[in-house]
């Protein structure tokens, strides 16, 4: 049932290539220029023509909102707000008519989501869910959806579903931006095709596993980590330092590198691993300056980055390649490494991978 690995994790980590192929499948065709994300057939009117787009989600799916949110405003320049279920659905929210919903959810039973849900439909808005349990509580409580086909996931650390989470949400931006007139056909043409090439670019980046390995050796006793990004790697790392100390349970905080000044910076001597995603985007030059800011403390540095790139090469202690692509689609990439590091650490401390401490696969309690 664990397909010869050692892990449902890690075979579920190594899925990805095909989870993220099945989610696309039937929805996208680059070449034909065609993507349908079939279940907004209904509500397209008012997907288009939404005020708002609130997104909300808990844990590992509210980080796939995160990113969402940068989606959503660069191609359709629809304001959005991420929020988490929990402190959404207790703070007497305002929310309107002309407000579009979306829940996010792997299990489609997690409490705090599914009553956010009930709320903001008491009000008025649309719902849509993007669910990867077929017939779920939430599947079912939302007014439209998309699945995102990801086949069951069974390692309480979700991997395979964030993924396919992102490729939803990025199909529905794609679309959404290209249908309003904010996203131009070119670009759109051009972010379709390199969303179909990532599959394999996943299959690519899932070949560093044995450096990865290799690097989990050397920090698995870490006291502490953190983790930095920028742009769309930002919810990338909140992503990462959950995964490690979900199933490690070794200390780890994610935070936008920018805001590393404004505190996190005090934390860092030569105890400490930085794990930094610096891919070659549009925040490049300003995360070379924050690995620098960190180098100069005696931090340790782990660096995921493009294929090639030599700056940040010759500054880390340790980097891990992944293939290049547009910067919008880059989080589908670079989170693969953090879940391989995760996952070795965690095996090498002799932690229960599948099944961590005090966890559930899904929070049906408040
Ligand atoms: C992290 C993790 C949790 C879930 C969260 C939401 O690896 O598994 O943080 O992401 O409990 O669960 P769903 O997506 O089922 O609503």
């Amino acid at each position: 049932e664990k397909g010869g690995y050692e892990h449902f994790m890690l075979k579920e980590i190594n899925e990805q290539p095909r989870s993220i192929a099945d989610c696309m499948r039937g929805r996208l065709d680059a070449q034909a220029g065609r993507l349908i994300v079939g279940g907004l057939r209904d509500y397209i009117n008012k997907f288009q023509n939404a005020d708002r787009i609130i997104i909300i989600a808990c844990g590992t799916s509210w980080h796939a909102g995160l990113v969402a949110e940068y989606l959503f405003e660069e191609f359709a320049r629809i304001p959005v707000e991420v929020e988490y279920a929990s402190e959404f659905r207790y703070r007497n929210p305002v929310i309107n008519e002309g407000d579009f919903v979306i829940a996010i959810s792997q299990s489609g039973e997690t409490a705090d989501t599914l009553a956010a849900i009930e709320l903001a439909k008491s009000k008025g808005a649309t719902i849509f869910g993007v669910c990867n349990v077929v017939g779920s509580s939430i599947a079912r409580a939302t007014h439209a959806g998309s699945y995102t086909h990801a086949g069951p996931e069974i390692g309480v650390a979700s991997t395979k579903a964030f993924t396919a989470q992102i490729s939803v949400l990025t199909m529905m931006a794609l679309m959404l931006g290209y249908q309003r007139g904010t996203l131009a056909e070119s670009k759109y043409m051009q972010l379709l095709n390199e969303l179909e090439a990532i599959p394999a670019k996943v299959e690519k980046a899932l070949e560093s596993n044995a450096q990865i390995e290799y690097i989990a050796s050397q920090y698995k006793d870490a006291r502490n980590f953190l983790y930095l990004g920028r742009g769309y790697n930002f919810p990338v790392a909140l992503e990462g330092a959950l995964k490690l100390k979900e199933i490690s349970y070794i200390h780890a905080e994610g935070y936008p590198a920018a805001e590393m000044k404004h505190g996190p910076i005090a934390l860092i001597d030569e105890e400490m691993p930085v794990v930094f995603i610096a891919t070659k985007d549009s925040s490049y030059e300003k995360i070379v300056s924050n690995i620098q800011e960190v180098k100069a403390r005696k931090g340790k540095i782990i660096a995921v980055v493009t294929e090639g790139d030599t700056s940040v090469k010759s500054m880390a202690d340790h980097v891990i390649e992944i293939p290049a692509t547009h910067e919008a689609l880059v989080p589908l990439l670079s989170v693969i490494p953090l879940q391989l590091l995760s996952y070795h650490i965690a095996v090498m401390r002799g932690c229960n991978v599948d099944q961590p401490r005090n966890l559930a696969k899904s929070v049906t309690v408040e």
